[in-house]
C-alpha cells in the first residue's frame, strides 16, 4: 500500500466554535494537526486577551486525551480595539494575530471594521509590536458583484495597507482568485496567504450546476475554473508565501440546508486527506510537506513541528454527517469516497 509520511502539519485558519459543536469538531483537527490558528468570530467576538485565554482553555478541554494539540489564539479587530490591547496581545505567548473582518463580510462579522482607514493607527501598532494581521479580503459593498469582492478589495484596500505598513506581517486569508495569487506573489516576503481545500478542489459549478448545493457555499465564494487552477499552481509551487489554512467552518446542517443558508464548508474531518488529493492530482505530492508543515510555522516565527503523520492510499467513504443527538454537521464530500486515509 502507498503511504505518504510528512512532518506533522498545522492548520493556519480554523473555526471551532464553542459548546457541543466544539466537542464534535475538535477531535478531527487534533488528530491531524499539531496547532491551529483559531478564528475569533464567536458571538460575541473574542476581542481581548482575557477572553482569548478563557476560550483557549475551553478548546483544550475538547482535545481528546492522548492527543497533543495547541490552539493558537487570535483577537477580533474592531473599531474599539485599543493600542494597549495590541501590546498585550503581542506580549502574550498564546495570542498570535489579529483578524480583520470588514463589517458585514461574513459569518459573525457585524462587529467588524466598518471604516478600514480609521483603524490605520491600530495597523501601525501591530507593525510596531510585530504581530500579524489576518485579513478577510472582501469588500462589503452591496453594489459589488459577490464574485468580484476579493479582487476589488485588493485594489481598494490591501495595496494601500501594504504600502503604508511595509513591515506589517499580513496574511490574506483563504485566497480565491488569480488576482489574489498574483498580488501575494508580487508582494514583499511579509505578505502571505492561506488556501482552503474547497477552493483547490472545486469551481463555482459545484455550488450552482445541477441544483443548488449549500454545503459548497462559503465566503469568499468559490470562483470559476481559471481561478481554481491559479490556486492549485500557487499551493503546489513550493513558494513559502502560500500555506495550509482550511477555513473549516462548522454550521448545523439545518442552518445550511435552508432558504438563507450560512456560509462555511466543514472540512476538518478529512482536511489533510483533501489536500493530498489536490497535490497528487497536480503531480506535486513532494510539495505537500512544505505547504502543510513548514511555511506557515516559518511565517509565524514558530518552530516547525517534530513528529510525523501518515496517510495511506485507501478508499473510504465520508459519513453523511457528524455529531450526536440533535447536532448534525454535514462535512465536505459527505457520502463520497476519498482516496487518502489517515493511518
Ligand atoms: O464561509 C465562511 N465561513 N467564511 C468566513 O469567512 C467565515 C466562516 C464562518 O465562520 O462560518
Ligand atoms: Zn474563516
Amino acid at each position: 500500500m502507498k503511504t505518504l509520511t510528512i512532518t506533522r502539519p498545522d492548520d493556519w485558519h480554523l473555526h471551532v466554535r464553542t459548546g457541543a459543536v466544539l466537542q464534535t469538531v475538535m477531535p478531527h483537527t487534533a488528530r491531524r494537526f499539531a496547532r491551529a490558528i483559531i478564528m475569533p468570530n464567536l458571538k460575541p467576538p473574542v476581542t481581548t486577551v482575557a477572553q482569548a485565554l478563557v476560550y483557549r482553555e475551553e478548546i483544550l478541554q475538547a482535545v481528546p486525551t492522548g492527543l497533543d494539540f495547541s490552539p493558537l489564539m487570535t483577537l477580533y479587530l474592531t473599531g474599539s480595539t485599543t493600542a494597549d490591547e495590541i501590546k498585550k496581545a503581542a506580549e502574550s505567548e498564546h495570542i498570535h494575530a489579529f483578524k480583520l473582518y470588514p463589517a458585514g463580510a461574513t459569518t459573525n462579522s457585524d462587529s467588524g471594521v466598518a471604516d478600514i482607514k480609521a483603524v490605520y493607527p491600530l495597523f501601525a501598532a501591530m507593525e510596531r509590536h510585530d504581530i500579524p494581521l489576518l485579513i478577510h479580503g472582501e469588500v462589503t459593498d452591496d453594489a459589488c458583484d459577490i464574485f468580484d469582492r476579493e479582487r476589488v478589495f485588493i485594489d481598494a484596500y490591501l495595496s494601500d495597507i501594504t504600502r503604508n505598513f511595509p513591515a506589517l506581517r499580513v496574511v490574506l486569508e483563504h485566497v480565491t482568485t488569480t488576482e489574489a495569487v498574483q498580488f501575494v506573489q508580487d508582494a514583499d516576503a511579509n505578505i502571505a496567504a492561506t488556501i482552503t481545500p474547497q477552493h483547490l478542489l472545486f469551481n463555482r459549478n459545484a455550488i450552482l450546476a445541477g441544483g443548488i448545493k449549500p454545503h459548497y457555499y462559503c465566503l469568499p465564494i468559490i470562483k470559476r475554473e481559471s481561478h481554481r487552477l491559479a490556486l492549485v499552481a500557487a499551493a503546489t509551487s513550493g513558494n513559502p508565501k502560500f500555506f495550509l489554512g482550511t477555513d473549516s467552518a462548522p454550521h448545523l446542517t439545518s442552518l445550511k440546508e435552508t432558504a438563507c443558508g450560512c456560509a462555511g464548508c466543514y472540512s476538518a474531518h478529512a482536511a489533510l486527506e483533501l489536500y493530498a488529493e489536490v497535490f497528487e492530482g497536480a503531480n506535486a505530492l513532494d510539495k505537500l510537506e512544505g505547504f502543510a508543515s513548514f511555511y506557515g510555522a516559518d511565517f509565524y516565527r514558530l518552530p516547525r513541528n517534530s513528529g510525523t503523520i501518515s496517510l495511506e492510499k485507501t478508499v473510504w467513504k465520508v459519513p453523511s454527517a457528524y455529531g450526536e443527538d440533535n447536532l448534525s454537521i454535514t462535512p465536505l464530500k459527505a457520502n463520497e469516497e476519498l482516496c487518502w486515509k489517515l493511518g
